[in-house]
């Protein structure tokens, strides 16, 4: 069974309601009625009623909600001391991204879905600001759940890619959090018992010296103390944390031993690379959620299909779960 098959599973045994904040966009609407009929989540979509055609699935218009009034006071409340006014929290709820990250925040939704017509920015700023990290988190970063054609490598071709898509260029601290999250994501999502984590750098154990090295080294040493039992390595080059033959000789001792299937790529340039080249040289299917958030939001590509839709909602459920 493929990786996005056993999530789906999980996610009808306890169905999450999931916010669509892009409510009238055509891709949205064709997922939201998949989601209800498949029985994946709750979809609600947020939009002018008049533009939707999306028999049995609740509509939410910001313009005119009810609950406008009690989200903009709590957005204000949350925000004033950024600078944000009553008046611009009243705005900001009638905007379809306020509402949904205010009705995940307030427990009126258990997630959110959004970015078939926001760009990553846009979608994340108002999450990162209002839902803000987890307890004891102190970012918010991605994981691509890698699903690769080569069995052997990760727990069975399965593979959990860090930070890809959130944080340009984490600092030692930020990067050891960012692997915590990842191990957690590997648990939750990918049903990996033992997430075995590599720091990946462009050298094994001291081979080389360089800065870039250096902050990888630290990461390392700060999430052993976070997370003192989690199987974790670094410095590690790729082929050191996914070759065993390659680990006994370059990294010999390595907790990892060669069996990584968490990767932790030092920077967002990197990351993003890294999951491209997976994608397309070695065909892996890819699915990317947000981890380190206190409740989850995830983020779409503005090329999805509707199948993107519907299975980033049930990683969110799931997520949620
Ligand atoms: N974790 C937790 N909080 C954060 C993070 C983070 N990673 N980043 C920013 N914040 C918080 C800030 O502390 C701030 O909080 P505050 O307003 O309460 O003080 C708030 O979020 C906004 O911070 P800004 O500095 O205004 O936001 P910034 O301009 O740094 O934007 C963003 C954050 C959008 C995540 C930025 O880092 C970014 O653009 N990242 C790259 C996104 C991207 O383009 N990815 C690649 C494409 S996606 C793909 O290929 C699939």
């Amino acid at each position: 069974m493929s990786l996005i098959e056993t999530i789906k599973i999980k996610a009808k045994k306890d169905i999450k309601k999931i916010v669509l904040p892009e409510g009238e966009e055509s891709r949205t609407i064709a997922a939201a009625k998949i989601i209800r009929e498949e029985g994946l989540a709750v979809p609600v979509l947020l939009g002018d009623p008049a533009k939707i055609d999306a028999e049995g699935i609740e509509i939410i218009n910001p313009e005119t909600s009810a609950k406008a009034e009690e989200y903009a006071k709590e957005l204000y409340e949350l925000r004033k001391s950024k600078g944000v006014t009553e008046e611009d929290a009243k705005n900001l709820v009638k905007d379809p991204m306020y509402y949904g990250i205010m009705m995940v925040k307030l427990g009126d939704a258990d997630g959110l879905v959004s970015g078939a017509v926001h760009t990553t920015g846009d979608m994340l700023r108002p999450a990162l600001q209002i839902i803000k990290t987890k307890p004891g988190m102190k970012v918010v970063s991605s994981s691509f759940l890698m699903d690769c054609p080569n069995k052997s490598l990760g727990e069975n071709g399965l593979l959990v890619y860090a930070d890809c898509v959130v944080m340009p260029n984490p600092t030692a601290e930020e990067l050891a959090h960012i692997a915590v999250s990842a191990a957690d994501t590997a648990r939750a999502l990918c049903d990996i018992e033992e997430p075995r984590v590599a720091l990946l750098s462009f050298s094994t154990k001291g081979s080389a010296k360089h800065e870039l090295v250096t902050k990888v080294q630290q990461a390392t040493e700060i999430a052993h103390q976070i997370a003192p039992s989690l199987i974790l390595d670094g410095e590690l080059q790729l082929d050191a944390a996914l070759v065993p033959e390659i680990a006994a000789s370059k990294a010999k001792g390595s907790p990892v031993e060669g069996r990584a299937n968490v990767l932790i790529f030092p920077d967002l340039q990197a990351g993003n690379i890294g999951y491209k080249i997976t994608q397309r040289i070695a065909g892996a299917d890819c699915f990317a959620v947000l981890q380190g958030l206190a409740k989850p939001c995830n983020d779409l590509s503005r090329g999805c299909s509707v199948d993107d839709i519907v299975n980033t909602v049930a990683m969110t459920a799931v997520q949620a779960q």
